[in-house]
């Protein structure tokens, strides 16, 4: 059997190919995924004002999957889009424009013989509740990925689940199991579900904005006065656009009056002052619960590994940071180096388009600080991540959106509320 799954991003879209045998194997399902192709251009949101083109943009990547997926097994082969927080602020921001993507993108997938199941935003709490199971899903000792049942012992067998960290371009999730935390302190960030006939109750949480794109627009938002920037290199200079900054929910209420049209950034590569602004894109003044990550949402006490992907990967193992035994201290003194360092020197490094190289301190500096400030990882407890670099959560879309073909006896997934 096959299945295909579009994971729209707000940055880009990719489209994996997953196979797994019809019969099952002891009950256990041997899923490998066969086949993955980055879609050309950004995110399907950024398509608002020509939607047709967020349709025409998927079409190379599925022609492709015709090519790779057996032609007689296409009528049978589901295909499903899962769109996450670039769609849900265009949503919130003019969700005529959104529904118009979707509709452009409908019409595209339909063209294609597979059977297709959808296109839709997925919820915050999905989005968290699909990384967390990805994570748990993985098997470093087995590259083929065998999803077997022995992953997913219950905690009263004395094993321990991964946490899911999760970073985004306009997101960010954070999961985990936590023995202290049974649902009832704050409903709306716990997803129950039962898998190989283990219930569990996972908190989770997905914080709009801050994703690394988003972040980076609020900490340029509250500078744009000044006459240097600390999260950008010495030597850095770059000609801004006000409107462009400001055309996203995330931070349109914050538009100064009168603002001129073009602002010059420059920077001066201060890894503390960097930290500074970023610490300000968190507010830590009120909680009705008994704690408190930032903005006044809830979370509890955080506890055992955690897994690190998407965004927290390739700017960490970007920075040569991913090793967690090294002292947080150290780390920050690297980062801090690194932020010194002047654009003239950065910008040899090749292979790197330079509007990403330019971004590489702010977006480890905001990393470090959700971290520790925002999700309370100390010292100590930092060395529990691990920076992982292979999980797709469309992995765990397929198989939890996708109950009548599942390989296994996963079932009745999420409840959420
Ligand atoms: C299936 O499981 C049984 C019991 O655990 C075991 O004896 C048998 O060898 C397994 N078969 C395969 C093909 O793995
Ligand atoms: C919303 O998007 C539609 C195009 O889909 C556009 O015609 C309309 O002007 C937009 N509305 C706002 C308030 O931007
Ligand atoms: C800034 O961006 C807006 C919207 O894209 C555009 O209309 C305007 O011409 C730009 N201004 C400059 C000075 O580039
Ligand atoms: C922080 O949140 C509180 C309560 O919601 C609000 O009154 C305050 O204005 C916020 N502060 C900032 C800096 O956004
Ligand atoms: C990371 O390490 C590699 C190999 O040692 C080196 O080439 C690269 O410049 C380093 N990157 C940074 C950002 O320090």
């Amino acid at each position: 059997n096959y299945g295909i799954v579009l994971d729209a991003g707000s940055s880009h879209t990719a489209l994996y190919i997953y196979a797994w045998p019809a019969e099952k194997d002891n009950n256990t399902g041997r899923v490998e995924q066969t086949h993955s192709c980055k879609v050309k251009g950004k995110g399907i949101s950024s398509y608002a004002s020509q939607p047709w083109k967020a349709g025409e943009s998927l079409t190379l990547c599925m022609q492709e999957a015709e090519q790779k997926v057996p032609n007689k097994r296409h009528h049978e082969t589901p295909l499903y889009l899962g769109a996450t927080a670039g769609m849900r602020l265009l949503n919130m921001e003019n969700s005529s424009a959104s529904d118009k993507v979707f509709q452009a993108v409908e019409k595209a997938l339909q063209k294609f013989p597979f059977s297709y199941q959808g296109a839709r935003i997925l919820s915050g709490q999905e989005e968290g509740a699909f990384g967390w199971v990805t994570v748990n899903y993985l098997d470093d000792l087995c590259s083929c990925c065998v999803l077997t049942s022995m992953r997913f012992l219950s905690p009263s067998q004395g094993l321990e689940t991964t946490g899911a960290l999760d970073l985004g371009g306009a997101s960010t999730q954070i999961s985990f199991v936590s023995d202290n935390y049974d649902g009832s302190e704050s409903p709306s960030n716990s997803v129950t579900f039962r898998l190989y006939g283990n219930d569990y109750n996972l908190y989770t949480h997905s914080f709009l904005c801050y994703g690394k794109d988003q972040v980076l627009r609020l900490a340029l938002a509250q500078q744009t006065q000044v006459n240097f920037h600390p999260c950008f290199h010495p030597g850095y200079t770059e000609i801004k656009n006000y409107s462009v900054l400001y055309d996203s929910p995330c931070v349109s209420g914050r538009k100064p009056q009168g603002a001129p049209e073009n602002f010059t950034l420059r920077g001066n590569g201060s890894f503390g002052q960097c930290q500074e602004i970023v610490k300000s894109v968190f507010n830590f003044t009120s909680c009705k619960y008994s704690q408190c990550s930032f903005n006044g949402v809830f979370q509890p006490l955080l506890q055992g590994p955690f897994g690190a992907f998407s965004a927290y990967y390739f700017v960490m193992n970007f920075l040569n940071l991913t090793d967690t035994s090294i002292p947080l201290d150290t780390v920050k003194d690297k980062l801090a180096r690194y932020c010194a360092t002047p654009w003239d020197e950065i910008k040899l490094h090749t292979g790197v388009k330079l509007s990403y190289l330019a971004e590489y301190c702010f977006s480890g500096t905001y990393i470090l600080t959700l971290l520790t400030e925002g999700y309370n990882f100390t010292s100590e407890s930092y060395s529990n991540i691990k920076f992982i670099k292979k999980v797709s959560r469309s992995y765990a879309t397929l198989f939890l959106l996708h109950t009548p073909q599942m390989p296994h006896d996963l079932s009745s997934f999420p409840v959420d509320h």
